[in-house]
């Protein structure tokens, strides 16, 4: 069914009848499987349905990363791993979220909807503070600015890992509120697209495989890369004899994305007893060099012309801007920033 579309009287309409995909990641090191299969394996295999707009979160970014020099080379690096995963610029629009001035914008007027005790709630900001972090205001207001990006393009779909499903609601929230105290349905109510039975990626020591946690398997790692960490993943102490349980095995984890066509045989091995943790690794190793040599020789070849991936997202933030700055003439006339 083709969806109803709301980019304000004077946009184009994008769509075609297809309906809106929009996501993020941002730009704070190397992009991990966690990011991979999480979110960013949707986009690619969304694009071709979908009016696909992927942008790289460097707003979001600045949060914990105040460093000029690697913000703008991980922002370089994370449009490059898009390119070589697979996003095409001739079917997604992929840009630099600090290009579009509308998204502080539109974050500024839904932070005055916003009250303290309900971003007080946002898992995030309890995790920074749990952590005993000192928290700025960035931090706190993260899911009001992701509000914006999502809402800034009347997105139906949102692919996530489950991490933020917490935030696409807060987007939803956030469209209702708006609409509620200014009248009309000038914001689309987003849905988080979420891979059904994906559990959060586990990082080698367990934990979230998270950027900031040192605990990746980098999307793009070199093979001895590979091999370190996947040989630090924490186990028990099991003997290869022993009885496993698969489903708390981190290392069983990762064969559920890496090892697809041996799962029958290992989950076997692991429940009877007869696989031990060193060879269950060098499996995993050996699919996991499988699948990412090829993606991390196709980077290279694009990393190769920067020029060239920059000229992509200057067009790209071309293109979301007209976008962006039709659906703000249609907020602040309902606000009343317009004379
Ligand atoms: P970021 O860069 O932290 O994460 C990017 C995506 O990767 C997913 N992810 C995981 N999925 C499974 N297992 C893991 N261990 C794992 N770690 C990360 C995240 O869920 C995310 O989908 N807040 C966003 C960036 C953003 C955004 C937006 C996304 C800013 N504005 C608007 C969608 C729409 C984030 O977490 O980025």
């Amino acid at each position: 069914m083709a969806s109803r579309i709301n980019l304000g009287y004077n946009s184009p309409n994008m769509t075609g009848g297809q309906k809106i995909l929009l996501s993020g990641v941002k730009p704070t090191g190397r992009p991990h499987i966690g990011n991979y299969f999480g979110a960013m394996k949707q986009f690619v295999e969304l694009q071709d349905q979908h009016k696909a707009l992927i942008f790289i979160a460097d707003l979001h970014a600045i949060t914990t990363n105040q460093e000029a020099t690697s913000l703008r080379q991980d922002t370089l690096d994370l449009a490059i791993d898009y390119l070589a995963i697979g996003l095409d610029p001739a079917k997604t629009i992929l840009f630099r979220q600090s290009d579009i001035l509308e998204h502080a914008n539109l974050n500024w007027i839904f932070n005055c909807l916003t009250t303290v005790p309900y971003l007080q709630r946002a898992h995030a900001y309890k995790d920074a503070l749990a952590k005993n972090q000192e928290v700025n205001v960035g931090t706190f207001d993260y899911p009001i600015l992701m509000a914006a990006d999502i809402l800034m393009y009347d997105a139906d779909l949102v692919p996530v890992g489950q991490d933020q499903k917490q935030h696409v609601e807060y987007a939803r929230d956030t469209a209702e509120k708006f609409n509620r105290v200014y009248g009309g349905a000038t914001f689309k109510l987003p849905e988080p697209l979420i891979i059904e039975g994906l559990k959060t990626i586990p990082g080698i020591d367990s934990q979230k495989m998270s950027k900031s946690k040192g605990n990746i398997i980098p999307l793009f790692a070199e093979d001895a890369e590979i091999k370190t960490q996947v040989m630090k993943i924490v186990t028990d102490s099991k003997t290869p004899e022993e009885p496993k349980d698969p489903a708390t095995c981190n290392v069983f984890a990762l064969h559920e994305l890496f090892s697809q066509d041996q799962l029958p045989e290992l989950r076997q091995r692991y429940e009877q007893g007869g696989i031990g943790y060193k060879e269950s690794k060098e499996i995993l190793i050996a699919n996991l060099i499988k699948f990412i040599a090829p993606l991390r020789e196709k980077r290279q070849a694009i990393a190769a012309d920067p020029n060239k991936v920059k000229a992509i997202l200057k067009a790209g933030g071309d293109e979301a801007r007209k976008l962006a700055q039709a659906k703000m003439a249609v907020v602040r006339e309902k606000v009343g920033l317009n004379w």
